[in-house]
């Protein structure tokens, strides 16, 4: 049966609503637009061309969206090229990262945490550190802090075994301290490595550190979040085209600060709408 476009808007406003209370948060209303076509199957199934879209009888939007902006699925992996990923992912862990002493936190570390997830994810989100809990287990984003990036990751109708999810260090600071900026230059190579073998759609840098490292910046997180900025695979004079990067608060902060969650749900709309993803269905 055919779903009234309003009815449509209606039900995706609902959803927002209830996306707002589960994350804790009072945002404005959508700002994307839930008419663009859903992405059904969107790993399997390459979205419409921009001329398609117009040409689906669909009343154009209120607000003009530039849908030359939206960033199809990528066409699918063959399954000797998925097979590669993943052994240059566990190559580079397991030949590299968990035996590595390029920095003094292989001194205090209880396990390396390499990151983990789809090896052909959209989203690559990219923390600070191992904290407490992360260091046990060898996992990022596990502890507190990985219930609430769970809760986001959700929220978008994602989950977390579809995304990337990796810090710019592998090893704990003691104390959960920064990271030194000796530690970021020794340990940056790993996190350039995975983002060139996942070369993922869009990079999502969590907080300060994340941001301020993938932009070389000093840029505040208040002012870097928000906006769309370029990664540059192997550095600003790298080969490959840049990967669109959104900066938004850290999970952690947002614990601590939770009126911010509106801002960070807001900059996780801004990718669903770049990924053309539509608010996922209420449960
Ligand atoms: N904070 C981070 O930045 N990364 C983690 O993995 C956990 C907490
Ligand atoms: Fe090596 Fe990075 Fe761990 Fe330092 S933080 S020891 S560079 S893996």
């Amino acid at each position: 049966m055919a779903v009234r476009p309003d009815d449509e808007l209606r039900g995706a406003l609902a959803r927002s609503l209830e996306i707002d209370l589960l994350l804790g948060v009072r945002t404005a209303p959508l700002s994307f637009n839930p008419r663009l076509p859903a992405p059904v199957g969107r790993r399997s199934r390459p979205a419409a061309p921009p001329a398609a879209r117009s040409a689906s009888g669909v009343p154009p939007a209120a607000a003009p969206i530039d849908v030359g902006s939206i960033l199809a699925p990528p066409t699918p992996l063959a399954p000797e090229e998925l097979a590669a990923r993943k052994e240059a992912l566990r190559a580079l862990d397991e030949g590299q990262v968990k035996g590595c002493t390029k920095c003094k936190l292989c001194q205090t570390r209880t396990k390396t945490v390499f990151g983990q997830g789809n090896p052909r994810a959209r989203i690559v989100f990219v923390g600070e550190a191992p904290g407490h809990d992360e260091d046990i287990q060898g996992l990022a984003f596990v502890g507190r802090a990985g219930q609430l990036l769970t809760k986001m990751i959700e929220a978008m109708g994602l989950t977390r075994d579809e995304v990337f999810i990796c810090n710019i260090l592998k090893c704990r600071p003691p104390n959960n301290r920064d990271p030194a900026p000796d530690e970021i230059s020794a340990c940056w190579p790993y996190l350039d490595e995975q983002l060139r073998i996942i070369h993922p759609q869009v990079i999502v840098a969590l907080g300060r550190p994340a941001a301020q490292t993938l932009l070389r910046t000093t840029e505040s997180i208040g002012r870097l979040r928000g906006q769309w900025h370029d990664y540059h695979i192997g550095g600003p004079a790298g080969a490959d085209a840049p990967i669109p990067l959104m900066p938004t608060y850290h999970p952690a902060y947002l614990l601590r600060n939770p009126p911010d969650k509106g801002k960070a749900w807001s900059d996780l709309k801004q990718v669903m709408q770049k990924l053309g993803l539509k608010m996922p269905a209420s449960k």
